[in-house]
């Protein structure tokens, strides 16, 4: 017999949640392995909603886009944000914006909006612009990890363009290497901070991180630049708040993590499926090549095409492949009883190969995004790699502006290709990244 989660009260009508029966360990390694399989045999043996043991909680699973619609959402208020994300990063993302929840989160996304208005993503796009084109004089060619590259170019962008900040090449690598350690951290094993593990190498490099911004702050209140850790300082929203320097280290911290691996993935999913679909990388280089060297802010949203591969990049993997919440009440999904205490996730990286809503969901389509198909307009979350509801990503435009810029440059100057049987072996551990940082071949135009 299937094991439940729990039952509610007599006389509801609400159902049980049906438990998965397997190895939490197991079950989380085969996740890992391949969440699409997973996804399927989960569905097709309990339904939408089933519950998991994973290192040690329960969580349930809630596939559908009128699942994710429901906890997204939350008109009950019933679902948050920090116990749940803070089980996974809270002790090295501490007090970011995603890990408030309610008056306290409409408080600091109010003042943080001020860092993401139209006027200031024109000064950051006026940053990276020069810099990301000078850059691009100095892509590699021959054989090229796409990967590793662009993540060391969203680096670059992130230190000019977040913190405006002139690092000597040692001490950049010090702050990235403590993002890396900080960033795994949240998917280790062992959860506890043995020397030498995710855990403790985690810890480690949220102290180095939160020294290092203290140590810059005088300086960066003392003057206004056009840096988002400058535009932090001096951030207030319409009502007068502004930031305290805690606030603004604790933002500074989540901001760049929550910026540095989404953008690098994506770029990389668009270069993966750029070369295996060369048609595309061509046409995609035809409208680059209409515009100038130099992109303005309005150019953006004329790039079609460049738009509708990121848009199908970001459907087949979303950076952020699953968003979880916690029931703060008892309450209920989809006609399941939650209780109070359960941990919920929305897998919207297996949502977005809904066969009900694209079709062939596994197939590099871009043109399902055209306005005559609109295939992701189906739902409100049939389409969702920037989450829905009041967490939804604040730096969404900030993102698909430096993705843009740097996808411009990269096809103006450069071609690369991969072998015809090539498929990009992925590591779902963390954010989902190429085992082989995806290799490929680049020829200066
Ligand atoms: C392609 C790139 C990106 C993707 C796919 C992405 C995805 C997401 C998702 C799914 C969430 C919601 C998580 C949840 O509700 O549990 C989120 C939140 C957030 N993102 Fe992004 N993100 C991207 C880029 C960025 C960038 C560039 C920035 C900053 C410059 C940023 C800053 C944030 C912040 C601050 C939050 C928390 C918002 C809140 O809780 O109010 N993201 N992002």
């Amino acid at each position: 017999m299937t094991e439940i989660l729990a039952t509610s009260e007599a006389g509801s009508e609400l159902r049980p949640v049906p438990m998965s029966d397997r190895n939490g360990v197991l079950e989380v390694m085969r996740m890992r392995r391949d969440p699409f399989t997973f996804a399927d045999e989960k569905q097709l043996r309990y339904g939408k909603v089933v519950g998991l043991n994973a290192l040690g909680v329960r969580i349930v699973n809630a596939s559908g886009p009128d699942a994710a619609n429901e906890i997204l959402m939350n008109k009950q208020k019933a679902f948050a944000n920090a116990p749940a994300w803070s089980y996974f990063i809270g002790p090295f993302f501490n007090r970011g914006v995603m890990l408030l929840d309610f008056d306290e989160h409409r408080h600091h996304r109010h003042i943080l909006q001020a860092a993401f208005t139209p006027k200031a993503l024109k000064g950051y796009l006026d940053e990276m612009q020069p810099m990301i084109a000078e850059r691009m004089t100095r892509f590699p060619t021959g054989d090229v990890r796409m990967f590793t590259e662009l993540k060391q170019i969203t680096l670059d962008v992130a230190l000019e363009v977040f913190l405006g900040l002139e690092l000597p090449e040692a001490e950049a690598n010090r702050i990235n290497q403590a993002f890396i350690d900080t960033v795994r951290a949240g998917v280790a094993y062992v959860r506890k901070p043995v020397p030498g593990g995710r855990w403790w190498k985690g810890l480690r490099g949220r102290k180095i991180l939160e020294e290092f911004f203290y140590r810059h702050i005088p300086a960066k209140r003392a003057t206004q630049t056009p840096d988002l850790f400058s535009v932090l300082c001096h951030a207030e929203s319409d009502d007068g708040h502004t930031f305290t320097d805690e606030d603004v280290v604790n933002h500074m911290i989540f901001v760049l993590m929550a910026a540095h691996d989404t953008s690098t993935i994506t770029m990389t999913q668009m270069a993966y499926h750029l070369a295996k679909h060369p048609e595309w990388q061509q046409r995609a280089r035809e409208q680059s090549l209409e515009l100038d060297d130099s992109l303005a802010y309005d150019d953006l949203a004329g790039m079609d095409v460049l738009d509708v591969v990121m848009r199908e990049s970001l459907r087949l993997c979303p950076p952020v492949p699953a968003q979880p919440r916690m029931a703060i009440d008892d309450t209920q999904v989809q006609g399941f009883f939650i209780p109070k205490g359960t941990m919920v996730v929305v897998p919207q990286m297996a949502n977005h190969r809904d066969p009900a809503i694209y079709a062939h969901p596994h197939m590099f389509d871009p043109e399902r995004f055209s306005p005559e198909r609109a295939e992701d307009k189906a739902h409100r979350m049939a389409w969702m790699p920037f989450g829905g509801g009041v967490h939804k990503c604040i730096g969404l435009y900030f993102g698909q502006m430096e993705i843009k810029t740097v996808m411009h440059h990269l096809l103006r100057d450069y071609e690369w290709t991969v072998p015809a049987d090539y498929e990009m072996p992925m590591d779902y551990s963390a954010l989902p990244v190429p085992k082989d940082k995806l290799p490929v071949q680049v020829r200066r135009r």
